[in-house]
């Protein structure tokens, strides 16, 4: 699969999200160790039936879209689209593996790819709606292909503040080192749909009805699970690497002893588990 040319709206995000899929790629195994709880939410929330057509934007390695190409069955399909080729391909080698036909993946813009028609009885995104330079445009281009009628499903994270997954750890590198100042709250990114007044203002200027966001809270196995050190190494060296890299180095022993003082508490028989908080939005295109 050729990667994405870095040009449109979304050029940096292409660019990120190719350059950066290495990373995803060694830490996957932990990333798919943490999201079960938010990932089964979605799944019943999404309520997908026989013989339905699903759109999975921003699919990643695709493990959402073949559960729900599973649950569709073979009169039915599901489509991943993604920024990252690397992704991509390792998506379709799982679906190939798995002997699911009635799986695709399409290497595409969710803003700006034209849908050829309103194909979909339902679109679901898992984290993948947070980093759109225009969530106007890219929520109304994916309503396009939906038929009148279908459904959205997607997570998206809330506040830092309200994750106490991110904001005890990184307290605790505060405590020994400034910390770069935070992108503005509405930037594409992680926490780019955490406003949920926002977030309800763009569905309904995308065109969709009857939009509904549930607060969700689960706890996440942090770092794959497999004891403290592995959490601790988890957000000094994947979650907040980009952080770490802009505070010198000789600060490091003292924020790993500093963050394992933060995460014992949330030590348990099966791993470090921290309270996670994501909006779980649906709506609906009209009828
Ligand atoms: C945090 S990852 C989530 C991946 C997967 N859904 C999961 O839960 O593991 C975000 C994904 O969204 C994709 N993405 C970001 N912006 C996108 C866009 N405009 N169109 C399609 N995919 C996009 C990225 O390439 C990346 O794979």
């Amino acid at each position: 699969m050729t990667p994405l040319e870095p040009k449109g709206p979304n050029a940096e995000q292409i660019k990120y999200w190719n350059a950066g899929s290495a990373y995803y790629f060694t830490h996957k195994d932990a990333i798919r160790a943490a999201h079960p709880p938010i990932t089964r939410r979605l799944i019943d929330r999404a309520a997908a039936a026989i013989g339905e057509r699903v759109l999975d934007v921003g699919c990643g390695f695709g493990d959402l879209t073949m559960e729900l190409a599973r649950r569709v069955g073979p009169s039915g399909f599901a489509v991943g689209i993604d920024l990252s080729s690397a992704m991509l391909e390792e998506a379709e080698g799982s679906a190939r593996a798995a002997g699911l036909r009635n799986t695709r993946f399409e290497n595409c813009d969710a803003q700006t790819y034209v849908f050829q028609e309103p194909a979909f009885d339902l679109t679901v995104s898992q984290f993948g709606a947070m980093f759109f330079a225009d969530p106007v445009a890219a929520f109304r281009n994916i309503r396009s292909a939906l038929r009148r009628g279908g459904r959205i499903a997607f997570q998206c994270w809330q506040s830092r503040e309200r994750n106490q997954c991110v904001s005890i750890p990184l307290s605790a590198v505060a405590r020994f080192a400034e910390l770069p100042p935070s992108p503005p709250p509405e930037a594409p990114g992680r926490f780019g749909l955490a406003d949920p007044d926002r977030l309800a203002r763009i569905l309904d200027s995308a065109g969709f009805a009857d939009g509904a966001i549930e607060d969700i809270r689960e706890k996440l196995l942090i770092g794959g699970g497999l004891g403290l050190d592995n959490a601790v190494k988890w957000f000094l060296d994947v979650e907040f690497r980009a952080t770490l890299a802009q505070i010198p180095k000789e600060l490091r022993p003292r924020i790993e002893d500093g963050m394992r003082d933060a995460l014992g508490p949330y030590l348990t028989d099966t791993g470090v588990l921290m309270e996670s908080a994501t909006w779980l939005v649906t709506a609906r295109t009209p009828r």
